[in-house]
């Protein structure tokens, strides 16, 4: 029988909803809870100067809740509260920290009402949860001081358990503090995941004591060449994180609820270390001096017994100093020519009865796995190594579209990081002012509208979900300021997406949660800026980010890397096509186009992609810029020789403009004789040809 309140809210839900009334805003908390009863009539309940927070005096981790909670308050509204360790048996009002082994994993309740505020949860992660929950709603305003609530009782729990990032520190590395803001502010926000990409072609960061030289050697690198430059290059980038550091970020996230799934590449991605150490692999032609390139490289490591010896070495290094349940593995992107043409693992494969390097690869990962899972641990590897068959308790990170789907489908357990929405390297807007990343536009909205649970999926599969990672992958973004600028607040509609229920999601209701919610970002010292506005087509000048790109193969919004992150241009090219499209617009006495062109290192490995490579051949033996109208097979309207490679890295070029009349689109194509360097356009202005 239902119990009749639940009948009573049952009835009124229905009512409000035959009245077409909306659900009620939810109270000022990112992520949205599941659930807020009002107390209808009850006065607001009043947090003030010196109020207590008591929690039991055996409780280690409730102390340190009521001390960040203390911290929170001080810092963000200056209010004074006292983190006492005393049974609550005390007149007068107080902030309560309590416990109940009935509460679900990561669930709470918060409760405002006449004696103060109460917290209860069952495990850590939920104690901390109510108060990052208690703490957003005493700064939903920009007051000071005592703070009056409204009197409530929340009840909350997450839709799924995994809530992830992915932070790339192989390509940029952060420091151990903003590593710790980011966690922190993911913890605030209920995110309980982040996997640290340590490994990749361009820098190993983990130091294992037996093999010294994937420091020594693998996490440094020389920059890109700019031999047009006139000045010298600037030092070498790279760098590790100690095991000191990492045993203070892991401490600093676990208190946090957050868990760090450590990620160590193979058997691609693995140019550091074959590098350091030639005999576990292949550089596939790959130097010291490509570490500087981005993308899919040849590299990989020699599926032989004493490369799985090295890497259970490496791994089990990794399993002393990371002790949550899942070690990431990899295993996207190998690419196995070398595979091929070594007659030693041709042989290999023979003799381990496999069929192909496909083959070897799968029995590659399920070495790995099964050493992780002799370790009491579980493997999670990208999608990519669903091509074999890894064992059953190997979790996949579905990158690609279809990815999830088919592992939940097949029993498998599955993080969707579905790549572009969930890579928050890629721009957000058509704004300029953008930091450099991926160019495809991902913006909150998208991000809000994501649907975690893949279409078609059996609801039998379901629960084969474990939930959803945004990527900072960080080839481009080189600074914090650019870290965090491509992480918020699109972090936060992730952290809803994958805490609340989906019934109570409301994109307008969270763009208006996250007023209140980037104040309180600021204060944690990150950046929350939301994009700027994207410039009107009919605007003088029109900068890259404004144009179209003519095939959009791989777009990208590059910064010169040898120039400090933020200091230079920012420019939007497809590496894969030098052609740009001017939006339509009136011609009539237009008569020349002025343009800023910048160079950039061509540092790219093309990998799997090579064969999109789209190369427009110059009629100049320097290259030309060549203008169609209309279309890029519409007649040429405008053409001129590219200039040499300047020293500044920045040239003008101008081009007079056949008259035409009418309103028309143009087709800009920069035909270069090499792809290095790569000829980028900043911005393109339409009228008189100015020298
Ligand atoms: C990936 O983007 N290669 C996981």
């Amino acid at each position: 029988m239902k119990r009749p309140e639940c009948a009573l809210a049952a009835a009124l839900a229905l009512a409000l909803a035959a009245a077409g009334v909306a659900a009620a805003p939810s109270p000022d908390i990112i992520p949205a809870p599941l659930k807020a009863d009002l107390a209808p009539g009850a006065a607001p309940v009043r947090i003030v100067q010196d109020e207590p927070i008591r929690f039991a005096p055996a409780d280690a981790e409730a102390a340190f809740v009521a001390r960040r909670l203390a911290e929170l308050a001080r810092r963000s509204r200056g209010l004074r509260l006292r983190p006492t360790p005393a049974r609550n048996d005390r007149p007068g009002p107080a902030i309560v920290l309590q416990r109940d082994a009935a509460l679900a994993p990561e669930a709470y309740r918060l409760e405002i009402g006449a004696g103060g505020a109460r917290i209860t949860a069952a495990d850590d992660a939920g104690l901390f949860y109510g108060m990052a929950s208690l703490w957003q709603l005493m700064t939903a305003d920009a007051e000071r001081g005592p703070v009056a609530l409204t009197a409530q009782a929340i009840t909350d729990r997450p839709r799924f358990s995994w809530r992830g990032l992915l932070l790339d520190s192989a390509r940029h590395m952060q420091s151990e503090a903003e590593i710790e803001r980011l966690i922190d502010w993911m913890a605030l926000h209920k995110l309980n995941v982040l996997q640290w990409h340590l490994t990749d072609d361009q820098g190993w960061r983990l130091p294992v004591p037996a093999y010294p030289r994937l420091v020594s050697v693998g996490a440094w690198r020389a920059p890109a060449p700019e031999p047009w430059r006139d000045r010298p290059p600037p030092p070498r980038y790279g760098g590790y994180y100690s095991e000191a550091q990492i045993r203070r970020i892991v401490a600093f996230a676990r208190r946090r609820g957050v868990t760090i799934v450590p990620e160590i590449e193979s058997p691609g991605h693995a140019l550091p270390a074959v590098l350091a150490y030639p005999r576990f692999g292949f550089t596939g032609g790959a130097t010291a001096a490509d570490m500087s390139d981005w993308g899919v490289f040849p590299a990989i490591f020699d599926p032989s017994r004493a490369t799985l010896a090295f890497l259970e070495a490496v791994l089990g290094r990794t399993m002393d100093l990371f002790p949550g349940p899942f070690i990431a593995i990899g295993g996207d992107e190998a690419m196995k020519d070398a595979w091929r043409g070594s007659s030693a693992v041709q042989e290999r494969i023979k003799a381990l009865g496999l069929a192909d390097d496909t083959a070897l690869q799968a029995w590659f990962t399920r070495q790995i796995c099964d050493f992780v899972s002799a370790h009491g641990r579980r493997a999670i590897g990208w999608d990519d190594i669903l091509a074999g068959a890894p064992p059953p308790s190997t979790a996949v990170a579905a990158w690609r579209s279809g990815a999830a789907l088919a592992a939940a489908s097949t029993g498998r357990d599955v993080v969707v990081a579905t790549a572009p929405t969930l890579y928050f390297d890629n721009r957000q807007s058509l704004a300029p002012g953008e930091p450099p990343g991926r160019g495809v536009v991902v913006s909150l909205r998208d991000v809000y509208a994501f649907q975690p649970l893949p279409a078609g999926i059996a609801p039998a599969a379901n629960a084969h979900v474990l939930g959803l990672q945004g990527a900072l992958w960080t080839e481009e973004i080189r600074s914090d300021e650019e870290l965090e600028r491509m992480a918020l607040p699109r972090a936060a509609a992730l952290a809803e997406i994958a805490w609340t229920a989906p019934e109570r999601l409301d994109f307008d209701d969270f763009t208006r949660r996250l007023q209140a919610d980037a104040a309180r970002t600021r204060g944690l010292g990150l950046r929350a800026d939301a994009p700027g506005a994207p410039l009107a087509p009919t605007a003088a000048v029109l900068p890259s980010q404004a144009l179209g790109q003519c095939s959009a193969k791989l777009p990208l919004n590059l910064e010169d890397p040898w120039l400090p992150a933020g200091a230079g241009p920012v420019d939007l090219v497809d590496i894969l096509d030098s052609c740009w499209t001017v939006p339509p617009r009136k011609l009539d006495g237009v008569r020349g186009i002025s343009l800023r062109l910048d160079v950039l290192p061509y540092n790219f490995e093309l990998g799997p992609d090579a064969w999109k490579l789209v190369r427009h051949p110059p009629t100049m033996p320097a290259g030309d810029l060549t203008i169609r109208l209309d279309t890029c097979a519409g007649p040429v309207v405008a053409s001129a020789p590219l200039p040499s490679a300047p020293h500044d890295g920045s040239a003008p070029i101008t081009a007079a403009l056949a008259p035409q009349t009418g309103s028309h689109a143009l087709c800009v194509i920069l035909a270069a004789p090499k792809l290095n360097p790569l000829w980028a356009i900043r911005w393109v202005s339409l009228g008189p040809v100015r020298s």
